[in-house]
């Protein structure tokens, strides 16, 4: 007798039936659990791009892509970018909770001791030549950290795990900053410590050492909101990489270098860059029409960057967030008819009238806004995944977190359908064709 709570599956080449196991999570859909699925029919299930896959159990994020639905640990998105900062959102991914005052100045003054890098790490940079991607100094530099932080890489230790995430949210933004310094020639700038989380990242990208630097308050706090928009996305590619690369054992600098890699990609975190990078080629709104029938076209490779989601069939609501931080940002800077965003709203606004875009529900995503942002502060496009990153990197230590502490946690090691040769026997070079 088939329980309620369960699918029936039938192999309708033998007539075998088996039922699998429905799990039901605290809300969004439930999974049909097919962990016994090969032990029972020798059979794998088949989803290239995991498109119908659940990989794990997380409490961390929850995403509804329908009705435009995102909430960490329970708290929307939006209230989140009011009324949060990047810290205390931090806090929230790490440990479930809003910090108490206390706990959130406990928190602040640890990531805030970690911030500076060891001295010897600043000489990595001058491997690289000056004109590198900073995404490949990102890549280095933090897989790196595992060759200077042996104090905090046994991953079966929670003091160990907590010190290394830590360091982790800590040392990215002076990595980044490190990385624009060493781009422009300029020398690096040391961390402050009475500065916060986003003032101190920009503080360390624009100051130099010859004068005094006041970073601008709105700035920083747009920043910070920036950050707390790109925190955590449930299980998206990179922080798949994270998982998966974790799942062996692999330590956390390690880990957190593989996810870098995995958002550089234009498909996911590269999008930023590639945006803008769309935009200017578009260049005015009179070519719109033809980048909109390029992006139709089936035999053209060209995408809409920053239109699109795996996972949201509605508008993402990162993208409304940061398009209002958008306005205020570039009204801050006094910035009046910026091109580029008046090109991206006609760019956006013509997209979702047309039955391509409505008709697949491809609306703007986190990507197609931030990158004008992050231009109008002044922050080279090459940059912009970059910032992704070091916002990201909370989400990564925190779903790495809590798949080493997942007791049923196993190492990932999918399968396939293999269609290439069956054996065949081996044939001498002098008998070759
Ligand atoms: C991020 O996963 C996350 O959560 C990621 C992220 C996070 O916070 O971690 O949200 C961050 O990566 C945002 C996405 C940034 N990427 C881009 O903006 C690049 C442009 N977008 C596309 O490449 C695409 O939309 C993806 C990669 C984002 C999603 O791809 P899917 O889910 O695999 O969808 P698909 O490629 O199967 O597209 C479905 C259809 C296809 O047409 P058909 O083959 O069905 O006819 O929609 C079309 C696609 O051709 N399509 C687009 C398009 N995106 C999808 N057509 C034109 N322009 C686009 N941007």
């Amino acid at each position: 007798m088939s329980s309620k709570k369960s699918f029936t599956l039938t192999d309708n080449r033998n007539g075998k039936s088996w039922d699998l196991p429905v799990l039901d999570g605290s809300t969004g859909p439930s999974v049909i659990d097919v962990r016994k699925l090969y032990a029972d029919t020798d059979c794998f299930t088949y989803d290239p791009g995991f498109t119908s896959t659940g990989s794990c159990e997380s409490k961390l994020t929850f995403i509804d892509g329908d009705k435009g639905i995102l909430r960490h640990r329970g708290y929307s998105i939006e209230e989140l970018a009011v009324q949060s900062d990047f810290m205390e959102v931090c806090y929230l991914l790490l440990y479930g909770e809003l910090p108490t005052s206390e706990q959130k100045s406990t928190f602040e003054y640890k990531i805030t001791n970690h911030t500076m890098l060891h001295e010897q790490l600043n000489t990595f940079f001058k491997g690289f030549r000056r004109d590198s991607h900073p995404m490949a100094i990102m890549c280095g530099v933090v897989g790196a950290l595992s060759a200077f932080y042996h104090d905090s890489l046994d991953i079966s230790d929670p003091w160990h795990r907590m010190v290394a995430s830590y360091r982790l949210i800590a040392k990215m933004p002076t990595i980044a900053a490190n990385a624009y310094k060493y781009s422009q020639g300029q020398p690096f700038i040391y961390p402050k410590n009475d500065l916060g989380y986003a003032e101190n990242f920009l503080y360390m990208m624009y100051a130099t050492p010859c004068e005094e630097y006041k970073v601008n308050p709105v700035l920083a706090r747009a920043m910070d909101r920036i950050l707390i928009l790109h925190a955590d996305h449930e299980q998206n590619a990179s922080t798949s990489t994270v998982r998966l690369a974790g799942s062996s054992g692999a330590n956390p600098f390690a880990c957190i270098a593989a996810g870098i890699a995995s958002l550089w990609g234009p498909a996911h975190g590269g999008a930023n860059e590639a945006v803008l990078n769309m935009l200017e080629t578009i260049g005015s709104k009179d070519n719109i029409a033809e980048y909109i029938a390029r992006a139709k076209d089936k035999n053209d490779p060209f995408r809409l960057m920053g239109f699109g989601h795996r996972v949201y069939k509605n508008y993402d609501p990162r993208a409304k967030v940061l398009q209002q931080t958008c306005h205020e940002v570039l009204d801050e800077l006094g910035i009046k008819d910026e091109p580029l965003l008046e090109l991206a709203m006609e760019l956006e606004r013509i997209a979702l009238e047309d039955p391509y875009f409505v008709d697949k529900k491809l609306f703007p995503n986190v990507d197609f806004y931030s990158g004008i942002i992050f231009r109008a502060m002044g922050i080279p496009t090459s940059m912009f995944t970059v910032l992704f990153a070091m916002a990201r990197t909370v989400g990564w230590v925190a779903q790495w977190n809590e798949m080493v502490e997942d007791p049923s946690q196993k190492i990932g090691r999918p399968r396939q359908l293999y269609t290439g040769e069956v054996e065949r026997p081996y044939v001498k070079l002098h008998k070759r064709g």
